[in-house]
């Protein structure tokens, strides 16, 4: 299966990596930015959609980011692509959503939502199905973290000794309000209540080390209490290497013929 990266970063390098043992899976070109000079593969490295779409990929993987989503999709699906995204963030801006949804409901390709760093997608999602009545995402990250975000107008990051909640509300705002933090939130929400229904905290706790989420739900279904400490990416801190992990298993389950 021939699959294009837009992205050349951590996760692409991983992917990549992956790709590169697997028999069915061959990564046949990647789109970055001009300050892309390199490819992290060995496959070639390209500027825009036209030249990548030469390379005739059946599906394309969103590594980049949340601009990357709002450039490519429309136009990935217009062509009949698959376009997987991990910068599912960029999905709690509406407009894109939209956009997003409209271009796909018109496509013989499809959006498909990778998990990342979130555990428990799969209960979430099925438990949905019987009705969900709470979903609660708290993320915490080390004090030095949050540097950079809002946080730092709010907090004394510094000066934090114990686990202090930097935000509280819902998926949405948290997504819009920390946009460069805003991907596990965005996939509670898409895969369970919604992003206003979706409560979430963030937490600034000087007791981690990892980025830790911790997902709880309730519904006819039962309840989940899900806790992941996540190990950062090799090659990228602020990433955690759930996130390429969870492209990994979704571009194995496309070639293969049994699927979990
Ligand atoms: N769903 C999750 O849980 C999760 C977790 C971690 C990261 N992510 C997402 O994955 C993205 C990539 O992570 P990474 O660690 O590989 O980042 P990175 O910074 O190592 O690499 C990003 C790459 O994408 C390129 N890029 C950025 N914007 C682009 C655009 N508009 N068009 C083309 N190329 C573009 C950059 O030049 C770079 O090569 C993050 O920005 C984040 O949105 C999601």
């Amino acid at each position: 299966m021939k699959i294009a990266l837009i992205g050349n970063g951590a996760i692409a390098k991983l992917v990549a990596q992956f790709c590169a043992q697997q028999q069915k899976l061959e990564v046949v070109a990647a789109l970055g930015l001009p300050t892309d000079t390199v490819s992290v593969g060995d496959y070639p490295l390209v500027r825009t959609l036209p030249e990548m779409l030469r390379f005739k990929p059946a599906l394309v993987v969103e590594c980049a980011g949340h601009s990357a989503v709002a450039a490519y999709a429309g136009p990935v699906l217009a062509e009949g692509l698959d376009f997987i995204i991990v910068s599912t963030g960029s999905l709690a801006d509406e407009a894109l959503w939209n956009a997003v949804k409209a271009a796909a409901d018109t496509s013989t390709g499809r959006v498909k939502l990778v998990a990342g760093a979130l555990p428990g997608v799969d209960a979430l999602a099925s438990g949905k199905l019987a009705g969900l009545s709470k979903v609660t995402l708290r993320s915490s990250k080390p004090p030095r973290a949050w540097k950079g975000t809002p946080a730092e107008q709010t907090h004394n990051l510094d000066a934090i000794a114990a686990p202090t909640v930097i935000f509280s509300g819902n998926a949405r705002q948290a997504a819009l309000t920390f946009p460069k933090n805003a991907n596990v939130a965005a996939t509670a929400a898409l895969a369970g209540l919604g992003f206003e229904a979706t409560t979430v905290q963030l937490v600034a706790d000087p007791g981690v080390t990892q980025n830790v989420h911790h997902l709880e739900a309730e519904g006819a279904f039962g309840r989940l209490n899900l806790r992941i400490e996540a190990n950062p990416s090799p090659d990228n801190p602020k990433t955690s290497h759930m996130a390429a992990l969870s492209i990994m298993r979704l571009l194995q389950n496309e070639a293969a013929p049994i699927v979990i």
